[in-house]
């Protein structure tokens, strides 16, 4: 199939290079994101293949409908940046990459937990300076403290793997509790998950039910000094109400690896760039803040099951033949 890459990094064409030598589509790569702009490049392209800030919202279907396109295939798990039910009615078919590889994102999640509990991030430039003071940098035992996990899925699940190691409580919501997970840990209501960990860590995904579910009345449920990782979808915590809990001290800790306006941010290089989102910027100046740009999902593994997947997914559909991951609107 004639596929048009949209938002394509150098990684993403190595790996998409490599594997399509078994897959043999025509691949032509734009750096560009998907949107209303840009769309007119994927004119006369079967395919579309997008990432996650790429815009696929009804005009961008419409337009590729339009221009010849019958399939999206997503190199991500999550979807909810689709517009599922105009595509649907436009026939255009959506395919994603359901697990690519669920260790990568449960890993940083960790990585974000340890180096903000024990201030990696401080002790390290304080040592580039000859500055060996430890005051400031104190942290906390994990042992024996609970983990209140939202969203016990496939990465979920990974994050609990781990965390039990610790030799602490677990906590998890769900409205769909994971029955592989019943012997590790107690399924509490959202009330009960806030109001006892000490550490939260969002697996869930974005939807309306999700979005915004880290708000101002749930901050207020939780411990002063709790630390909040969100590795999932910057929407679903209200960064304002964040801001505001980091400044009362009722957060701890924050460790984001997305962020709600993050489109058109993360990503790029901007570093020689005035950032215009104050929000954003105001999160920087938090010594108890870590902010990754959205690198969850950035191992070798990781990268190379999605390549594997996506284009298993396009040669599925084109021929008709073997399994590929459909995403479908459910009204
Ligand atoms: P999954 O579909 O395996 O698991 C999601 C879980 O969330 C399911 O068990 C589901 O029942 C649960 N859930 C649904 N509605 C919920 C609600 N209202 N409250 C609590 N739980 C709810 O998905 P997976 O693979 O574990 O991914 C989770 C999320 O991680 C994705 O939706 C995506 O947003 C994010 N992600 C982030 C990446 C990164 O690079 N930072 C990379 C890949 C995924």
């Amino acid at each position: 199939m004639k596929i048009a890459v949209f938002s394509t990094k150098p990684y993403d064409k190595a790996f998409l290079t490599e594997v399509n030598k078994k897959h043999k589509h025509e691949l032509s790569f734009f750096e560009a994101r998907l949107t209303l702009e840009t769309v007119r490049l994927a004119n006369g392209f079967d395919c579309v293949c997008a990432f996650v800030n790429d815009s696929l919202a009804a005009e961008v279907l419409s337009i590729l409908s339009g221009g010849g396109t019958r399939l999206i295939a997503l190199r991500s798990a999550g979807f909810n940046h689709v517009n599922l039910k105009t595509a649907q009615d436009l026939g255009l078919s959506i395919a994603r990459v359901p697990a690519y590889s669920p260790h990568a994102v449960a890993e940083h999640a960790l990585a974000l937990i340890l180096a903000l509990n024990r201030k990696i991030h401080r002790a390290f430039n304080r040592v580039r300076e000859a500055n060996f003071a430890l005051d400031g940098l104190m942290g906390f035992d994990i042992h024996g403290k609970t983990i209140g996990v939202i969203g016990t899925g496939k990465i979920g699940q990974a994050f609990i793997e781990i965390v039990s190691g610790f030799g602490g409580k677990i906590l998890a919501y769900d409205p769909y509790p994971n029955g592989a997970l019943k012997a590790q840990l107690s399924y509490v209501d959202l009330a009960e998950l806030f109001a006892k960990s000490t550490i939260i860590s969002l697996h869930c995904p974005l939807t309306p039910e999700t979005h915004h579910i880290i708000n101002k009345s749930s901050l207020a449920q939780m411990q002063d000094g709790t630390m909040l990782i969100n590795t999932s979808r910057g929407a679903l915590v209200d960064t304002t109400a964040v801001i505001n809990a980091l400044k009362s001290g009722k957060l701890g800790h924050l460790g984001l690896d997305v962020y709600e306006e993050e489109g058109d941010l993360f990503f790029e290089d901007l570093s020689n760039k005035v950032i215009q989102d104050d929000v954003f910027t105001r999160l920087l100046t938090f010594p108890n803040v870590i902010i990754t740009g959205h690198q969850g999902f950035f191992t070798q593994e990781a990268l190379l099951n999605i390549a594997e997947t996506t284009l298993a997914n396009v040669t599925a559909f084109e021929s008709g033949q073997g399994e590929w991951f459909e995403v479908k609107y459910e009204s």
